[in-house]
Parts: structure tokens; C-alpha cells; sequence
């Protein structure tokens, strides 16, 4: 095996303190989360860790596309399927089944999301499953099924 210089040495001695350091240093703040709790104020000023998938703001971010083209346009547009309705009903329903705010579903409006052809469409967030729709019907299976249950509704769903 060939043998590193004296400061190549010294250099791949301090990587491997620098690395111990910090995987002590990254066990020091799990093992302080389990004390605390995750989100607690002691936690987030002392070892707030980057964010993960898991910490979505969000458990269920919605985005219907409302978008309007010109007549005439080249594409098809999600505004000419009731997009705007289909997205007020679901967000009324929502809130009606006490699923609205954070930590819970957010239903939101969204320009083009460029599946214009499949369409109307709508995206959930954190998976990114696709959606698309007819009426209120098919709002409801979503919401039920989806939302409420974390069952993706295998006929609206618009392949990835
Ligand atoms: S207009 Fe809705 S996806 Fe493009």
C-alpha cells in the first residue's frame, strides 16, 4: 500500500476528527429530540437539523390548475373542465371535514402544471400523485379516499 505524505497524513487524520465530531454532534441532537420533541423551541434553536420529506408543513399540499387559455389556443386548458368550481368544492369539503390547516390538506389554486392534454389536472404533494377529474363525484372519491385514508384512487390517477 502506498504511503501518504507527512501533511497528506496529517490532513486525512483531521477528516476523520472532523467526521467523528460531527457524527457525535448529530447523535447529541436526535438523542435531544427524543427529550424534547421534535418541534419544541429548546430543539429548534439548539440542533434544528435540515428539514426532511417527513417534515412537510402540509401532510396534503393539493394544487388544481386553473388556467384559461385564449379560444383557439394550441393546448387545451384545465379552466375550460370547471377547474375553478372543482377546486372551490374541494376546498369547501375540506374544511367541512376538518382537515384544513397545517399539519392536515391545503387546497390550492396553480397556473399550468404542463400536463394540459391529460387534464383537468391535479397534483398531491408530498408523493406527487396525479390526478384528473370529471365532477364532484370524482372530488369526493379523491378527498375520501385519498386524503382521508392515504388510498390513491387508482381510476383518476394520471400516469407520472
Ligand atoms: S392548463 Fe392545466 S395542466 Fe396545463
Amino acid at each position: 500500500m502506498k504511503r501518504a505524505c507527512k501533511p497528506h497524513q496529517r490532513l486525512m487524520e483531521a477528516v476523520v476528527i472532523i467526521d467523528w465530531i460531527e457524527t457525535q454532534a448529530l447523535s447529541l441532537a436526535r438523542a435531544s429530540s427524543l427529550h424534547h420533541g421534535l418541534r419544541s423551541p429548546y430543539f429548534q434553536n439548539h440542533f434544528a437539523l435540515p428539514p426532511t420529506p417527513m417534515d412537510s408543513f402540509f401532510k396534503y399540499h393539493v394544487f388544481f390548475c386553473l388556467n384559461q387559455r385564449e379560444p383557439g389556443a394550441a393546448r387545451p386548458c384545465c379552466a375550460n373542465c370547471n377547474a375553478q368550481e372543482m377546486q372551490e368544492y374541494a376546498k369547501k369539503r375540506v374544511k367541512q371535514l376538518g382537515l384544513a390547516g397545517p399539519g392536515k390538506v391545503r387546497i390550492n389554486k396553480s397556473g399550468c402544471l404542463d400536463r394540459c392534454e391529460e387534464g383537468p389536472t391535479v397534483v398531491i404533494y408530498p408523493e406527487g400523485t396525479w390526478y384528473t377529474y370529471v365532477d364532484s363525484t370524482d372530488i369526493d372519491e379523491i378527498i375520501d379516499s385519498h386524503l382521508v385514508n392515504g388510498k390513491v384512487v387508482e381510476r383518476l390517477k394520471i400516469d407520472q
